[in-house]
């Protein structure tokens, strides 16, 4: 269901990201010097012309040694610079501060998980998330979610989805993402998007799950990865953790002591998914171990 350990040459991923950008790459360059060494492909309104200059680019960045790069323009406005490489590649999707996000970084950077962050995106400017990834090197993008307050209108889903095509990536991680994904996205990357939610579910689905369990007066509760289907919280379950609730216990130290859970469970899940461990059957989520 999902690919790991890919190896393409460049030649290959310049023809992916060719086909997937329609004319939007603006430059290809080394990722070490982009501006300096970059080869102007500027919007030709011959496209043989323009492959054939995106080509030559991603050869002599491929001679230097170095990483092919490119700035694509999205929306007429944001750039967005990407590096190919051929590791297992998240996208992670987060609306807040991304406690999420640096578990995920730093299981990657200390090798828990095979895989890399290729980029972050968010739905809000001022996330926390955006600065975190900024912090850790990794490209990090704010796009204007649109006119709704808990889906993505057209051409933000749009955005998006060419935002995240032009890297193949592997995997979507959502990381607190606070908007429900719909067709396009979905359809886009069909078995290849995680969530992680604050609470045991089919438990406590939607907004401030812990809050809700506190309310219930539930005595454990926790968070829940799963695939992300078209409905709210209610994809295949891939992993769970317990979290007790606590006779003094307010929403945010109970929120607090899941948030702690999150942090050891979505990592071990997303290392489990780009090991290949992970087969889906129905709703069930088998796990080999090999
Ligand atoms: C996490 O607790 C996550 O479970 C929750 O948002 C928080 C994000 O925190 N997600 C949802 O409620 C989705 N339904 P973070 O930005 O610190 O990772």
């Amino acid at each position: 269901m999902i690919r790991r350990g890919r190896a393409l040459p460049w030649e290959k991923q310049y023809e992916t990201v060719a086909k997937a950008s329609e004319g939007r790459v603006i430059r290809a360059s080394d990722s070490s010097n982009a501006s300096k060494m970059g080869t102007r492909v500027t919007r030709p309104s011959d496209k043989k012309l323009f492959r054939e200059k995106l080509r030559r680019a991603v050869l002599s960045a491929t001679k230097a040694k170095c990483i092919p790069t490119f700035q694509l323009v999205l929306n007429g406005h944001s750039a967005i610079q990407v590096a190919m490489g051929n590791k297992f590649r998240l996208g992670v999707l987060g609306s807040g501060k991304g406690s999420n996000f640096v578990a995920i970084a730093i299981a990657c950077a200390m090798g828990k998980i095979p895989a890399e962050v290729g980029i972050v995106l968010s739905d809000d400017e001022s996330a926390g998330i955006l600065t975190r990834a900024s912090e850790r090197k990794i490209a990090a993008h704010f796009i204007p979610p649109g006119k709704f307050r808990t889906k993505l209108d057209e051409d933000a889903e749009r955005a998006f989805v060419g935002a995240l095509q032009m890297l193949q990536l592997d995997l979507i991680v959502l990381a607190g993402f606070m908007r429900v994904l719909k067709g396009e996205f979905l359809r886009a990357f069909e078995g290849r998007i995680v969530n992680i939610h604050p609470s045991l579910l089919p438990s406590f689905p939607g907004l401030e799950a812990w809050k809700q369990a506190l309310d219930h007066g539930v005595k454990l509760t926790g968070c829940t990865v799963h695939f992300v289907d078209a409905g709210v919280d209610s994809g295949a379950i891939i992993g769970q953790q317990s979290v007790p609730v606590l006779d003094n216990d307010t929403p945010e130290i109970l929120h607090h002591r899941i948030q702690g859970a999150e942090h050891e469970l979505y990592p071990k899940c997303i290392a489990a998914i780009a090991r290949g461990e992970i087969s889906v059957a129905g709703r069930r989520v088998i796990r080999k171990i090999s």
